[in-house]
């Protein structure tokens, strides 16, 4: 009995420090200089504690727009979901205009560092309806929604196949939690060959009627800044989550940090956060908030190494 011989404490407080150390996560993509961290050690070992666990035990919790898509390519900004139904063949020249001018007006809100979230919430909302409500005049056409992201700049971050096809071969599932619009953002994973059984998707939906026109949107408006309704309401119930304690959640607005709410009973969470805009203005922040910081990293390079390391006792199984 341990209680009985207090001089036991100490060797073993030893041995599980050196044990611990041991298995401490070796990252070398970590001591990039685009990666912050506000707290190194705590990052290494709840990664650590992760792949102790195994691929099992975890789930991914990913936004999709300017998280799993490039913010920029070659200097000029790639689109989002909504941005690729500015396309002609789905949309008229002053719809598209008018979508442009809402973006120029609403995004500087959303990434103002100097507003709260709940100041923001109110004019998210009034973004996303006006938006929707233009989308829906202009009366899109279900059938030319694969042509209109064919022809977009549409682009996943570098790196994007390995993450993907990474957690199909783990079978770890993948939650896109998404503010943008579910549809496109389906044929843009589909056009990229990596729409997986294991990956699952909250986002806005379009009704199309009877004859494939876009008449409404489906169920409760998602915008940036309430993603914790749809992690309660949504992800909570879904059966393929449960058992999975252990989240790697990937955004780049602090409203994605929400998206893991809906998870009871979670053990780890290791937030990783994309900074890839107005850099300086908002760096202490995102520190403060996500627990790996990536400024203007364009790829997928240390998810993905992250996540190579998380389930590399699975592979060390597979191979025995
Ligand atoms: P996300 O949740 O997948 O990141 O999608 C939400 C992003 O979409 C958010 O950062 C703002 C952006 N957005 C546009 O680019 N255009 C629009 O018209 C709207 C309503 C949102
Ligand atoms: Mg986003």
């Amino acid at each position: 009995m341990v209680y009985h011989i207090p001089w036991i404490y100490t060797p073993v407080r030893s041995v599980l420090a050196i044990w611990h150390q041991l298995t401490k996560a070796e990252i070398p993509e970590l001591a990039k200089c685009s990666v912050l961290m506000r707290d190194r050690s705590r990052v290494e070992d709840t990664i650590g504690a992760m792949q102790r666990a195994g691929a099992g035990r975890l789930q991914v919790i990913s936004d999709f727009d300017m998280t799993l898509t490039r913010f920029a390519h070659n200097g000029k900004r790639v689109p989002t979901t909504h941005n690729i139904l500015g396309h002609r063949l789905l949309i008229d020249e002053d719809c598209s205009k008018k979508i442009r001018e809402l973006l120029n007006t609403y995004y500087p809100i959303e990434i103002d560092a100097g507003r709260t979230a709940e100041d923001k919430l109110p004019l998210m909302v009034e973004w996303w309806t006006q938006v929707h409500e233009l989308l829906i005049q202009q009366r899109i056409r279900k059938d030319l929604l694969a042509q209109a992201v064919k022809e977009s700049s549409a682009m996943l971050r570098e790196g994007y196949k390995v993450f993907f096809d990474r957690l199909t071969e783990q079978q770890v599932p993948l939650l896109i939690f998404s503010a943008g619009v579910g549809d496109v953002l389906e044929e843009v994973i589909r056009q990229n060959n990596v729409f997986h059984p294991n990956v699952h998707i909250i986002s806005n939906y379009m009704d199309f009627d009877q004859t494939g026109v876009l008449r409404a949107f489906k169920g409760q408006l998602i915008h940036t800044f309430n993603k914790r309704e749809g992690a309660l309401s949504h992800a909570s119930g879904l059966r393929v989550l449960q058992g999975r304690p252990n989240v790697l959640l990937l955004g780049d607005s602090l409203g994605d940090l929400t998206m893991a709410d809906g998870v009871s009973e979670h053990q780890n969470i290791l937030t990783i956060g994309f900074l890839n805009d107005q850099m300086d203005e908002r760096k202490e922040l995102y520190v403060k908030s996500f627990d790996v910081v990536l400024v203007k990293d364009e790829t997928m390079e240390v998810p993905n190494a992250i996540l190579k390391c998380i389930t590399s006792s699975t592979d060390n199984q597979l191979d025995a």
